[in-house]
């Protein structure tokens, strides 16, 4: 499948902390990644990871400190100019944070159309609008005069991927798409991507914490820890058959469907985020249950352990992968 964009030792260093006190923090630490047509690929990974970071470094919303984006064919090298391309859009976490509420929900639709001059005059702006609505499972006279307030979550949701589908992008991204989604109407959404995946031949960068949605939407996954991607490689694999710890420890807390299951809960935090990040070595080290003494010490290279690249000492007689 053709690539549509790849990251390249993709990272960003935030400073924090006062003058006197500042630590630094690589937040995303040289991702490597490639997004293809018609296919998912996932970020996953706990709260604090990275995955919004590099989402917004795509997005040129914020500037990698180092690292390539390579959109298509053609090489990015990161410029101060903002790159922003329409074939990319966005679908963010809080879809009542997209939509002002004291303006109508048309509004930003008729917006896009108009901000990249998609239709000539308003009644083809509303045949275009009512075709992308359609496509979410929506139409445009539920839509028209409303206020967000008269929509549900999961509705806006829906409307704000129709909104970015106005301008036919090969690369959908949703940070965290579902989280903030009733549960009894999560599964619609996702089948929605699936949707768009493959009647569309989107290609589409799903960002979660939820491994189940991950795996029902198939194709590549890059489990992050503290700015690392600890695992990448096909969801199938990565999820059925773990091979680094932190993956192991993130698919055991997915709570049970069945109720008489105990649900054994996240994993404990036994450090603070910031000491995580701090840390030299594997920066899981102090929660893993197979560290060992060169994991407080050395950051482990990505290994390739049958056709997975994974981040871990346990791994180091296989084959190193080369960046
Ligand atoms: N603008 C910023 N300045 C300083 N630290 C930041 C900034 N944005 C994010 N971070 C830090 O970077 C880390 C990764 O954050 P984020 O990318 O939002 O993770 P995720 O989306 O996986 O929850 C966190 O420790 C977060 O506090
Ligand atoms: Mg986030």
């Amino acid at each position: 499948m053709q690539p549509i964009l790849e990251t390249r030792n993709l990272s960003k260093v935030f400073h924090r902390g006062s003058l006197l006190s500042r630590d630094r923090i690589v937040a995303v630490d040289r991702v490597s990644f490639t997004v293809r047509r018609g296919e998912v690929f996932t970020l996953a990974g706990e709260s604090g990871c990275g995955k919004t970071t590099t989402a917004r470094m795509i997005l040129g919303f914020e500037h990698p400190s180092s690292g390539e984006i390579i959109y298509g064919s053609e090489r990015e090298r990161w410029h101060p100019r903002v790159w922003f391309n329409q074939r990319i859009q966005a679908v963010f976490q809080n879809p009542f944070e997209t939509f002002n509420p004291l303006r109508k929900v048309e509004g930003y639709l008729f917006e896009t159309v108009k901000h990249y001059g998609l239709a000539a005059d308003r009644g083809k702006a509303v045949e275009l609008i009512n075709s992308k609505l359609e496509a979410v499972g929506l139409s445009y006279s539920e839509v028209e005069g409303r206020y967000p307030s008269e929509f549900s979550g999961g509705q806006l949701q829906r409307i704000s991927i129709a909104r970015s589908l106005l301008v036919d992008p090969s690369l959908l991204i949703a940070d965290e798409p579902v989280s903030m989604v009733d549960a009894s109407i999560r599964m619609s959404i996702v089948n929605l991507f699936r949707r768009l995946r493959d009647e569309l031949d989107m290609g589409i960068l799903y960002i979660t914490h939820d491994l189940a949605t991950a795996y029902y939407l198939g194709g590549q996954i890059a489990v992050m820890f503290r700015g690392n991607t600890m695992e990448i490689g096909p969801v199938q694999e990565v999820l059925v058959n773990p091979r680094h710890p932190y993956t192991q420890l993130l698919r055991e807390s997915i709570p049970e469907a069945d109720p008489k299951k105990k649900w054994r809960g996240r994993i404990s935090i036994a450090e603070t985020e910031e000491e995580e990040y701090l840390r030299t070595g594997c920066k899981f080290a102090g929660r893993c249950p197979k560290a060992m003494d060169i994991c407080r010490q050395q950051a482990p290279e990505l290994y390739d352990v049958g056709g997975v690249k994974v981040k871990c000492h346990l791994y180091a007689d296989k084959q190193k992968e080369v960046s």
